[in-house]
């Protein structure tokens, strides 16, 4: 019965290994480097990598018996098809509405006025501005959402903010918060019935590891 994990590559891989290895958990140590399917020493477990974005799909449809994935990513996916038993506590940072810094947002809202905003988390927004009574025209964009505003693309933007230095470097300013952003373990609901025995023990010492750590 083996269990196939899905990370993405970059952040959430480099904070998940340490809470694996926690678990007692470690990579084979022959494993290609380019390999997109790595084992683990423990024969029954093997992780694969694929876009943070596609970690959701990869679970919902089973291929990927669990996998880990920000908050963002999970509420732009919607969440359908996947349990959600376990917040590990990494990659935090939140999700904001930013503008230029000399751009009146409050005074904006309070007119009424349309808002042309860039984002790649385009159903989030979309349902912000809603619950907000806002008329937002959203502009789909795939990443370097903070030029938008600089260019004239957008007046503001839906992104992700952990330090600030990236809104600061650009001059921007956060102005709302969306939503509080870290990574949760999502688990395929038939791979939960059908591997219990296998996925259970995992989420516990999962579990136990983002304690300690
Ligand atoms: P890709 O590079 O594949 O397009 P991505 O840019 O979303 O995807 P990462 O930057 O690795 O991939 O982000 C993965 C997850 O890490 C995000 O979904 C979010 O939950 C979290 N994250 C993103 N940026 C930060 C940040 N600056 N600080 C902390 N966590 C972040
Ligand atoms: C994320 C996010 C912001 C930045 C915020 O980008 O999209 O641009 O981090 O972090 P900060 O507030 O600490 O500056 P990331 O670094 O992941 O780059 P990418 O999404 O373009 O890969």
């Amino acid at each position: 019965m083996t269990i196939t994990l899905a990370l993405s590559k970059g952040r959430i891989y480099e904070e998940t290994l340490p809470l694996l290895a926690r678990a007692g958990i470690r990579l084979a140590g022959d494993a290609d480097p380019r390999s997109l399917i790595l084992p683990t020493e423990n024969r029954d477990l093997r992780l694969i990598l694929v876009r943070a974005a596609d970690v959701p799909t990869y679970v919902q449809y089973g291929a990927a018996d669990v996998g880990v994935a920000g908050r963002d990513l999970l509420a732009e996916h919607g969440g359908q098809g996947l349990y959600q038993p376990l917040d590990l506590g990494i990659a935090p940072c939140r999700m904001v509405v930013a503008v230029r810094g000399g751009f009146d947002y409050a005074g904006a809202v309070r007119q009424g006025a349309r808002l042309r905003v860039a984002t790649k988390y385009f159903h989030t927004a979309r349902e912000h501005f809603a619950a907000k009574g806002m008329h937002a025209d959203l502009i789909r964009l795939y990443g370097s959402m903070e030029l938008a505003p600089l260019v004239g693309l957008a007046d503001a933007i839906v992104d992700l903010v952990d330090t600030g230095n990236t809104l600061r470097a650009n001059g921007l300013v956060a102005v709302e918060d969306i939503l509080a952003v870290t990574s949760r373990l999502i688990v395929n609901p038939a791979s939960m019935k059908l591997k219990r025995a296998a996925i259970a023990p995992l989420i516990d010492s999962l579990k136990e590891a983002a304690r300690a750590g």
